[in-house]
């Protein structure tokens, strides 16, 4: 049982041609568990990526006051690996290509990282190869360089199957169902729900869209405006906002 809780969050943006921070999270509150499914959603510019890299540990947002702590330590003192291990993922919006390093070689070191040992190389392999089928991705990406050329549907893929191989505490899902085809979002959403019955962690689903949500489906619905949480509810939400957008919610905070 794990329990990842954002208490007041204030988060800044170090911009590269501006001197000053600019605030962009303006005092979130929101408790995931093991088990749970809350879904994010917002319009762009809300500040919805922000708040996953700020939990992630991008170094360019800096948290100026507020909390984040996972099964009560404190995930702000820790660097980025520490808290990969601790149990934490970040599916980022747009997944970064590294050339040069192998998929197969980026996931194995990934695993033993997170694991604290490297895998059994035979058990690996299987493993590997399962995941990837449930996915439905070629093995002959496992050559290929981490996201290099990829297409934005094959990339959102890969960060699926990052997930279901590290199997983390909480899982962050930044709009990994934007730029998806319908098989596509039907394989990816397969592959976040085949995580959350064997893993049980817990899933903040980051999106602005509605559709991912007939295929899965969360227990909280939070809507993200002005880089605050303006209202939670159940899923009845995510109809509302199917209906009628989020003009009600942007009016009333003048966004
Ligand atoms: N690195 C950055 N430099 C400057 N502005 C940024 C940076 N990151 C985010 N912002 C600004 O913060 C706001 C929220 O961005 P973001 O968190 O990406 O929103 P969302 O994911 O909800 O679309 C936007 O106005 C964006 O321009
Ligand atoms: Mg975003």
């Amino acid at each position: 049982m794990s329990t990842l809780e954002i208490k007041d969050l204030h988060v800044s943006v170090a911009a590269t041609d501006a001197a000053e921070e600019i605030p962009i999270l303006k005092g979130v509150d929101l408790t995931v568990k093991s088990g749970e499914t809350h879904a994010v959603m917002g319009p762009n510019g809300s500040g919805k990526s922000t708040l996953s890299y700020a939990i992630a540990g991008h170094p360019k947002y800096v948290v100026t006051s507020g909390s984040i702590t996972l099964d009560g330590q404190d995930v702000l003192e820790m660097s980025i690996d520490e808290r990969a291990r601790a149990g934490l993922f970040l599916a980022m919006q747009y997944p970064v290509e590294v050339p040069g390093v192998s998929m197969s070689n980026f996931l194995r070191t990934a695993a033993t990282a997170v694991r604290g040992e490297a895998p059994k190389l035979r058990h690996w392999v299987k493993e590997v190869k399962a995941a990837m089928s449930d996915l439905e991705i070629d093995p002959a990406f496992g050559e290929r360089s981490v996201n290099e050329g990829f297409s934005g549907g094959e990339k959102k893929r890969h960060e699926i199957l990052q997930l279901s191989l590290l199997k983390p505490k909480i899982a962050i899902l930044d709009e990994t169902d934007s730029g998806l085809d319908v098989d596509a979002l039907r394989v990816v959403s397969e592959g976040v729900n085949r995580y959350s019955e064997e893993t049980h962690g817990g899933i903040l689903l980051i999106t602005h869209y509605t559709r991912i949500l007939r295929y899965i489906q969360p227990q909280f619905v939070h809507v993200f405006v002005g880089g605050r949480i303006v209202e939670s509810g159940g899923p009845e939400l995510a109809d509302e906002l199917e209906e009628n957008g989020y003009v009600r919610f942007t009016q009333a905070v003048g966004a």
